[in-house]
């Protein structure tokens, strides 16, 4: 077992009707609200409605910025910044999935700072102060409602990276699974691949401590068993609330207890796919996991063999790889490079791209051979 510390602040309102305790609970952070959204989902579902019903009843001053796109932009974060110093704003309502939370706990330490964001993503600066967050959540898959990390990409450096501090962490995040009934087929299948995702990075980080071993593979088993039965009944609540939960639990601290961090190699692979390719999150990574199981299969087999007995029943590394490869594609996430339309003469622009970045994990370092490696996978 290894030594941890757990912390998490996050006050966490979660089921139907949640929201009816928004107006209040936000008040009680000050009177000038930011709420921050994406493209257009929530007013076309009504999301956006009943958001504004409960700031505005309750008497605060509400300024917007919309428009918040998946895979974010720092320039997005510096335009929400702009707006929010100039009216004075005392808290961020967060409206939407990733994208719009990650931007938005950016958003509130340099609202809070007068600093660029990038700057502290990069480690240039550390932030002090924060204003706070409050997330309204409608999609279920990252995990930000009740983490501290934050991932936005910036083309000018061709980066896209992931910060964690614990001045990001929302204060209260209202999770209605109703919030989250209207979410394609697709962008469900990708949540589901993403919270699975965070639970293996957790299992393949460094320590390997029982009773957490057997909690992360417990979340991976709940999506497969229900995960596919909400891709067949996109409109059922009690479902979409099993899957909102199980993406809650993937990365809110539970699956580190007794390690010493993840892994993440994986995702910072998939990371530089959406960078180059604008590939949604989850979809990067229903590629890119089959490719490191793959380079892995020699060198860690025990602890392959251990997810796929935990997982599927199976006793060895290449039916554990097929197993996890074949549960994607039945959700219908591609895991081949050609599914999302990348030609292989790409091949050496990714390759290119990973050695430029040090794309490493935090526990199985990647060499450029292993670059090379992963990206033939990928293609394969
Ligand atoms: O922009 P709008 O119109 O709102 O549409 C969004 C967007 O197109 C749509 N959507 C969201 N809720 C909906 C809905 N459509 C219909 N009904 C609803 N209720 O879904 C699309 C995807 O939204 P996005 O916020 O991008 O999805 P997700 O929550 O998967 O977030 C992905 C981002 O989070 C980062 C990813 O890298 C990616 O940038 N991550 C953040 C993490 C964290 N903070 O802990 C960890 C993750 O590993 C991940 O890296
Ligand atoms: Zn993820």
């Amino acid at each position: 077992m290894e030594n941890f510390v757990a912390y998490n602040p996050v006050k966490l309102h979660f089921g139907a009707n949640v929201i009816n305790t928004l107006g209040a609970t936000v008040k009680n952070y000050g009177n000038r609200v930011l709420l921050t959204y994406g493209k257009g989902s929530v007013k076309t579902y009504g999301y956006y409605n009943q958001v504004i019903d409960q700031l505005e009843k309750t008497g605060l001053e509400v300024f917007e910025y919309s428009g918040i796109k998946p895979n974010p932009v720092i320039e997005d974060v510096e335009k929400a910044t702009l707006l929010g110093r100039e009216n004075n704003i005392d808290v961020i309502v967060a409206l939407g999935g990733g994208s719009v939370i990650d931007s938005s706990k950016v958003i509130a330490l340099s609202i809070a700072t007068g600093e660029n964001g990038w700057d502290f993503m990069t480690w240039k600066l550390q932030p002090q102060k924060a204003i706070p967050i409050i997330t309204v959540l409608t999609i279920a898959a990252t995990g930000t409602e009740m983490n501290a990390a934050a991932v936005v990409q910036n083309h000018l450096t061709g980066e896209k990276i992931g910060y964690v501090n614990e001045l990001m962490f929302p204060k209260h995040s209202f999770l209605d699974p109703a919030f989250t009934l209207t979410v394609p087929r697709n962008i469900t299948a990708y949540g589901i691949v993403d919270l699975i995702a965070h639970a293996m990075e957790a299992f393949f980080g460094e320590g390997e401590p029982s009773v957490t071993d057997q909690i992360t593979i417990e979340i991976i088993k709940d999506a497969i068993f229900w995960g596919p039965q909400l891709l067949d009944d996109l409109t059922n609540v009690d479902l979409r609330a099993i899957i909102m939960l199980d993406a809650t639990l993937a990365l809110n601290g539970l699956t580190n207890y007794g390690k010493k961090s993840g892994d993440w190699g994986v995702h910072s692979l998939g990371h530089e796919l959406s960078l180059l390719f604008d590939t949604p999150h989850g979809a990067s990574l229903s590629i890119v996991y089959p490719a490191w199981l793959k380079l892995q299969k020699d060198r860690i087999p025990e602890r392959i063999i251990k997810l796929g007995k935990g997982l599927f029943g199976v006793n060895n590394v290449d039916d554990t790889i097929k197993k996890v490869e074949e549960f994607f594609r039945k959700l219908g996430s591609p895991v081949c490079m050609s599914e999302i339309d990348v030609n292989i003469e790409r091949k050496t622009d990714i390759i290119n791209q990973y050695s430029k970045n040090k794309v490493s994990g935090m526990h199985h370092t990647l060499t450029n051979r292993d670059h090379k490696m992963l990206v033939d996978f990928m293609f394969s």
